[in-house]
């Protein structure tokens, strides 16, 4: 198609069904406000220019909107205001003196989120450049929605919103989806003469139907099969509903690429929405991941990674083989996480940001580890922490044991050479060092470097006494 494609936003409206102080267009599915994913569709289409129409909470949603790009890279986005809200062919109105006529019109709903690329497209070809072209689809329970009226003869005729449709016109199961794409030399003579004589006495969009009819100007309507593209969210169960459809998707295009998903109803992957990064998950051959793992961010699994069941897993790099026990939690935040080659990690593990585990390095349960590395074969199987330190290879660090990185001011590291054993329930009081192929005994308080090759010991000297008497009652008589 030869002719520029211009997409105007609809997302003035209030959202009232729900309940909620977040404006409805930036409620997020999958992690990511509605409004961005049809403006990731704007993006994908390569439009010349997006126009955003809001209206309530204007300025907290174009804030949101500024600088958002789509996989395709930024694209010029336009902010018009519509105030008061008087229907939504006065919402378009308001867009129409940022748009030029030499090119066609895509209208989207900010609340509309999971339209294909395809299907815009396919609306885009039906308009040519030439045609008011209508996106609609037949459902079961067409309530609420605009009716496509046709003639005898099929030619569509009009929209009819419900409210005010004969019972014989809401008995039609076409409905709009609030999708149109048309000429905007032609919308914009038409809008003008729209009028709000209806049931909710507002300026109606869907009027321009007639307006093309009575001038001769063709009307298509592209009808589709899948009503979840143009499903809008009102109320949280709708966008429940679609956060489910919205996965669906994303584990399908998984198991598409030979991810083993234990059960594709309960995948999630979301956008990091604190670092607004997107939900990516790379996998390469014969990864499993089994039930309830939700991935936000950055995700990279290597070959044959298998994940247990309820992970949390975010902005991570596992390389292959490593095993991921159930109910591990992992956020790399933005320093990211790395899990080395066959490393084992889990049940109930806590990796945090800056965590670098070498290959086959054990992690066990209520471990956690933060801004450390452990090199190769190095192990930390039970309840410990890791903070600021460098672990050296084949390191065991025993349970309870902790580095004291923080002393209320500044953190310290803390350095284990190779093949050190640190005993159960040691402090080592940063900045430290435990030279190379030393013990520390349990229960060690260390503050001082502890030599190579030693034992080390930081605690109270066991004594057993032989003098002492254990308390006695006082008789009573
Ligand atoms: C609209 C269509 C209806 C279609 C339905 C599909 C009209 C008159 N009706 O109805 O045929 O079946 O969508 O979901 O167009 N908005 C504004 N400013 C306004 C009013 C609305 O920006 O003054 C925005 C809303 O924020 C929303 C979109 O336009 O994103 C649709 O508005 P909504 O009130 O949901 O329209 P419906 O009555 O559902
Ligand atoms: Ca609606």
């Amino acid at each position: 198609m030869t002719m520029p494609v211009d997409v105007v936003v609809m997302a003035a409206g209030k959202g009232t069904r729900m309940k909620s102080r977040i404006p409805k267009v930036l409620q997020r599915l999958a992690g990511r406000p509605l409004v961005f994913h049809v403006l990731e569709q704007a993006g994908g289409l390569k439009a010349r220019r997006v126009v955003l129409i809001t209206g309530h909470d204007a300025m907290q949603v174009e804030a949101a909107c500024v600088g958002v790009a789509s996989a395709e890279g930024t694209f010029d986005l336009k902010f018009a205001l519509q105030q008061p809200q008087l229907g939504t062919g006065h919402a378009v109105q308001q867009a129409l003196p940022q748009l030029q006529d030499d090119g066609l019109v895509l209208v989207l709903s900010g609340d509309v989120p999971l339209t294909q690329r395809d299907t815009l497209q396919a609306l885009l070809a039906a308009s040519g450049g030439a045609r008011l072209a209508l996106l609609t689809v037949r459902l079961p329970d067409p309530a609420g929605y605009g009716r496509i009226v046709r003639a005898a003869g099929g030619q569509v005729q009009r929209i009819v919103e419900h409210k005010d449709a004969s019972d014989a016109e809401r008995a039609i199961d076409e409905i709009y989806s609030g999708i149109m794409a048309v000429p905007t030399r032609l919308l914009r003579r038409w809008v003008g003469q729209l009028r709000n004589d209806n049931a909710q006495q507002e300026y109606y969009l869907t009027d321009v139907v007639a307006l093309a009819v009575a001038e001769g100007v063709p009307v298509v309507a592209h009808c589709i099969d899948d009503a979840v593209q143009v499903a809008g969210v009102n109320n949280p169960l709708q966008l429940a509903e679609l956060e489910r459809a919205c996965q669906r998707r994303q584990a399908d295009a998984l198991m598409e690429q030979g991810v083993r998903l234990a059960d594709p109803a309960r995948f999630e992957l979301r956008d990091d929405a604190a670092r607004g990064t997107r939900g990516e998950l790379l996998c390469a051959q014969d990864v499993e991941i089994d039930v309830g793992c939700i991935f936000t961010g950055r995700v990279e699994l290597g070959e044959g990674v298998q994940v247990g069941a309820y992970c949390c897993i975010a902005n991570a790099v596992i390389e292959a083989g490593a095993v991921i026990q159930p109910f591990t939690h992992i956020d790399g935040e933005k320093a990211g996480v790395q899990v080395g080659v066959g490393a084992r990690v889990g049940p109930f593990s806590r990796l945090r940001p800056g965590a670098v585990l070498g290959r086959a390095v054990h992690v066990g349960n209520f471990v956690e580890i933060k801004n450390s590395q452990l090199a190769d074969g190095a192990k930390a199987n039970h309840l410990a922490y890791l903070g600021d330190a460098s672990v050296g290879e084949r390191v065991n660090y025993g349970a309870g044991s902790i580095t004291a990185n923080y002393d209320g001011v500044n953190k310290h590291r803390t350095v284990i050479e190779h093949d050190v054993h640190v005993g159960s329930n040691c402090v080592l009081v940063a900045p430290v060092t435990i030279g190379a192929d030393g013990v520390v005994g349990a229960g060690s308080v260390v503050t001082e470097d502890a030599p190579p090759g030693v034992l080390t010991l930081g605690r109270g000297r066991q004594v057993s006494k032989t003098e002492w008497h254990r308390p006695a009652k006082p008789l009573k008589n």
